[in-house]
């Protein structure tokens, strides 16, 4: 029993703790671009409908977190007056400014992010994070900081996996919005709102 005992603290420390993001890079936008814009995700990701919902104003300014490719950030570009398309991936931020560039959508910014800091340039009137709240580490440091980069008013829309869907990552980094809006509220976000006809994520805003 004694042996037992003394041997409880090196088997809690050969367990390691359950990780709280899911890490993984995302540094070929060409390779991911054929996954995040395939025309066949549209019919789940149903963006326009998100942008409607989003009640995005022309005057206004969005942040797009863990832009990837673009898809959020070319669709928003002409409803507001600036995007800045930010991620952690050189690779992503440059496929997205030629994605732009491309289009003739002048009003997008690349931002190089890092995985702890969003390194927006100025408050904005809304961040999005469209499936990339799973990927962020030590969350409760990084959402207390990014209230600092929204303006008065200003709100958050995290878009996430939902659990038990048939698509998405590993079941242990798909959070219910139940449990994205209690670490939120630990750091001072309240929920204002939340949508639910996207079949596989779940859609929810917050404001400080
Ligand atoms: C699954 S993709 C989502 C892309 C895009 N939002 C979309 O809906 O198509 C996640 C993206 O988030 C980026 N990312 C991961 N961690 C990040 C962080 N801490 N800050 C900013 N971007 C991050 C990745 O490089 C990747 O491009």
């Amino acid at each position: 029993m004694k042996a037992f005992l003394f041997l409880l603290p090196l088997l809690a420390l050969a367990q390691p703790p359950a990780a709280d993001h899911m890490h993984r890079r995302f540094d070929d936008a060409e390779l991911w671009a054929k996954n995040f814009d395939d025309p066949a995700r549209d019919k789940w990701q149903l963006p326009s409908q998100v942008i409607t919902a989003l009640q995005l104003k022309p005057t206004q300014t969005v942040a797009d977190i863990g832009a990837g490719t673009g898809y959020f950030t070319v669709r928003l570009s002409p409803a507001v007056a600036r995007v800045f398309a930010v991620d952690i991936e050189e690779s992503m931020v440059n496929y997205t400014r030629h994605r732009a560039m491309k289009a003739g959508l002048k009003n997008v910014t690349g931002v190089v992010a890092k995985p702890d800091s969003a390194n927006i340039p100025e408050p904005v009137d809304l961040i999005l994070i469209v499936d990339t709240f799973h990927h962020i580490p030590a969350r409760e440091a990084y959402f207390r900081a990014l209230a600092g980069s929204l303006k008065k008013d200003g709100r958050l829309a995290i878009i996430d996996w939902l659990p038990g869907g048939p698509m998405g990552p590993p079941e242990a980094f798909r959070f219910s919005p139940e449990k994205i809006a209690a670490e939120l509220a630990k750091v001072g976000w309240k929920k204002v709102g939340q949508h639910t006809f996207l079949p596989n994520q779940s859609f929810t805003l917050y404001q400080r």
